[in-house]
């Protein structure tokens, strides 16, 4: 296994990658099982977009994450599973286990009636049939569309109509800490408006009372017994889609990121085991959730293109206490830690006493990942769970990247604490200024774009390209655009300050100011709500919610004790504003446009700077915005 092992290497294997980017990449696709190699490496364009890697090459992606690592590793842990009770049974599957799992349910998939190019959903709980099912597709050719399973039914089913997938994938419910949640029964809400679904499999995990639809739903046991462990993989094109995740973006709507099959595969196994440095017989650990691109790339994906044992953890970081993550490296040994700045933060506001109990001492790299790490939580992090002995990677990408774009190598580049540090190799990073030209050299500040594709990169916007063309490629002609501000300083290390569009990061997960909006005027008195983010200790951004409302109401708490059911319910409760503040008016311009910009220094607390309000329709609402402000 090929990695780079010091710093002038890495700075080697930079040039190289930016002088010859074909011979670069085609060097790590190198070692994968291909059915056919590629005729040509790349073929770009970033005005349509079009991006393809390893052009007519035929390939499984499972096969590269399974059935290759058997001979050698077929009795070596795959995933190993914490569940959410401390005392409840562990279950460790092997490479061969997984291998025969992922293989039945990939012929349940055929079974009922799955083929390739099918969009399949997945809404489950963090158990390892939840990496089964996107391995079985993948397998079988079918698409996968996880949805994070703390959405709303509502999201749940925008996001299937969006993909019309014919089958859906879930579990009775789910254990969260205390409580349960009746997974089962949101599918089923959801479902009333997706006629696309033909076909629902259910895992019993909770073993809570459901309802099952005849002729519609299967349970995952019942049919797992009509079927063998043998399914030849089927043969994919490098650019065939391996699956849609959907994100936030500035519109209400949120966009199906598409990924292919050889270009993901490649990124993400390059960057996993150069970033982490992993070795063979390292237990890694990622926290994220597989509902999202981390889970995907570096919890699945990512460590099985590995051969390495990967964690998976069905619970929280406060159940049954604040140390449970501490508690559950040392149960397993842990050697790779990857977890977000929000739990950080969080936890260490919980107090150092629920560290102390643990040793903490097999672990080797600890990394972070969604935000900007402050520095405060990046001492901490190193200094109480690290031991000051684990290099931090503090690693910088997206939905839409797939794979890790800016971040230290652990051990080898030298870190500064809430800097994401340098590029990979392959990976051309560009600071625009607002007009769109190009900041050269170093202590600049600019927004961050890519001016060459790599391999991971998004393809299109599931059913919209124009799309995809619009919110990543069309305002800076010739660049894919993040939506990030970034400060490269002195020594030419990189910074991640911060979105710049109408998106906010609420304790890592991004959510449109739209959604959010949407979701909030669902509320029978609200007739327009305008939200904005505002600094937040523990979640990096809080939600500020401004609504109008239709009829006064005199009971202003359960008024805002209800918008925030109506957000969790046509949202999830990820989106619940952390602030409501009733108004009269919003600061609109004669065109109708709201002014965001006042309302984020109000809900910034900062009055000093509020810019010209004279071009305001009514400028005097802003005086009282003003003195209602939270
Ligand atoms: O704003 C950046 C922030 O997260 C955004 C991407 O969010 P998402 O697509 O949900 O993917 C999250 C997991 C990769 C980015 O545009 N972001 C991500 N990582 C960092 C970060 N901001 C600062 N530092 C990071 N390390």
């Amino acid at each position: 296994m090929k990695q780079i092992t010091s710093f002038e290497q890495y700075q080697q294997e930079y040039k190289r990658s930016i002088e010859t980017p074909e011979a670069f990449w085609s060097e790590q696709a190198e070692e994968f099982m291909w059915y056919k190699k590629w005729d040509s490496v790349l073929d770009w364009n970033f005005d349509e977009p079009n991006v393809k890697w390893f052009i007519g090459g035929k390939l499984n992606i499972t096969e590269n994450c399974l059935d290759r690592h058997l001979i050698q590793k077929g009795d070596q842990v795959a995933i190993v599973w914490e569940p959410n009770h401390p005392d409840a049974e562990t279950r460790k599957i092997t490479y061969k286990e997984l291998h025969a799992e992922v293989c039945r349910f990939a012929n349940v998939l055929k079974r009922n009636g799955a083929k390739k190019g099918d969009r399949i959903c997945i809404y489950m709980p963090m158990i390892p049939e939840l990496a089964i099912a996107v391995l079985a597709c993948a397998r079988i050719g079918a698409i996968h569309s996880v949805v994070f399973g703390g959405f709303s039914f509502k999201s749940l089913a925008d996001r299937i109509q969006d993909a019309d997938c014919a089958i859906v994938i879930t579990a009775d419910g789910v254990f969260r800490g205390t409580k349960d949640i009746q997974l089962k029964a949101i599918v089923d809400e959801a479902l009333e408006t997706c006629p696309s679904v033909k076909r629902t499999i259910v895992f019993k995990h909770i073993h809570s009372d459901i309802v099952m639809k005849k002729d519609r739903d299967v349970w995952w046991h019942d049919e797992i017994q009509f079927v063998s462990s043998d399914c030849k993989p089927e043969v994919m094109d490098s650019e065939d889609p391996l699956f849609i995740l959907y994100t936030s973006g500035s519109t209400g709507k949120p966009k199906g990121v598409v990924h292919s099959t050889a270009g993901y595969m490649v990124s993400v196994d390059y960057t996993f085991r150069n970033v982490f440095q992993y070795k063979d017989g390292d237990i890694y650990w990622c926290t994220a959730d597989v509902g999202w691109i981390t889970g995907h790339s570096y919890l699945v994906y990512g460590p099985l293109l590995a051969g390495a044992t990967t964690l998976m953890f069905e619970g929280i970081p406060t159940f049954p206490d604040a140390g449970r993550f501490w508690q559950v490296i040392d149960k397993h040994k842990v050697n790779i830690f990857y977890t977000a700045p929000t739990a950080i933060r969080s936890l260490e506001a919980m107090g150092l006493q629920y560290v102390k109990p643990y040793k903490l001492n097999s672990l080797k790299v600890l990394g972070t990942v969604g935000e900007p790490i402050n520095e405060e939580a990046w001492h901490w992090y190193n200094e109480n769970i690290g031991k000051k002995n684990c290099p931090i990677v503090d690693t910088y990408w997206q939905t839409e990247t797939a794979a890790i774009m800016i971040s230290p190598l652990a051990g080898i580049t030298e870190t500064k604490p809430g800097f994401a540090t340098f590029p990979l190799p392959g990976i051309q990073p560009a600071l625009l200024d607002e007009k769109g030209a190009e900041l050269s050299g170093n202590n600049v500040e600019g927004r961050l774009c890519y001016k060459f594709p790599w391999p991971g990169m998004i393809r299109t916007t599931y059913g919209n390209h124009e799309r995809c063309k619009e919110a990543y490629f069309a305002t800076y002609k010739g660049y894919y655009f993040t939506g990030d501000g970034c400060k490269r300083d002195e020594d030419g290390y990189y910074r991640i300050t911060g979105r710049v569009d109408d998106v906010i990061k609420v304790s890592g997960h991004l959510l449109g100011t739209a959604e959010v909006e949407n979701a909030i005027n669902e509320h029978p008195d609200i007739v327009e709500s305008a939200v904005v983010g505002f600094p937040h200790d523990i979640k990096g951004w809080g939600i500020y919610a401004f609504v109008i409302c239709e009829n006064e109401r005199k009971d202003v708490d359960s008024l805002k004790r209800e918008i925030i059911q109506t957000v969790t319910k046509y949202m999830g409760a990820i989106a619940k504003p952390d602030k409501i503040q009733i108004v009269k008016g919003l600061p609109k311009t004669r065109s109708g446009k709201i002014m965001r910009r006042i309302l984020r220094k109000i809900a910034e607390n900062d009055f000093s700077n509020l810019g010209d309000t004279s071009t305001l329709l009514d400028p005097s609402v802003v005086e009282d915005i003003k003195a209602g402000a939270q």
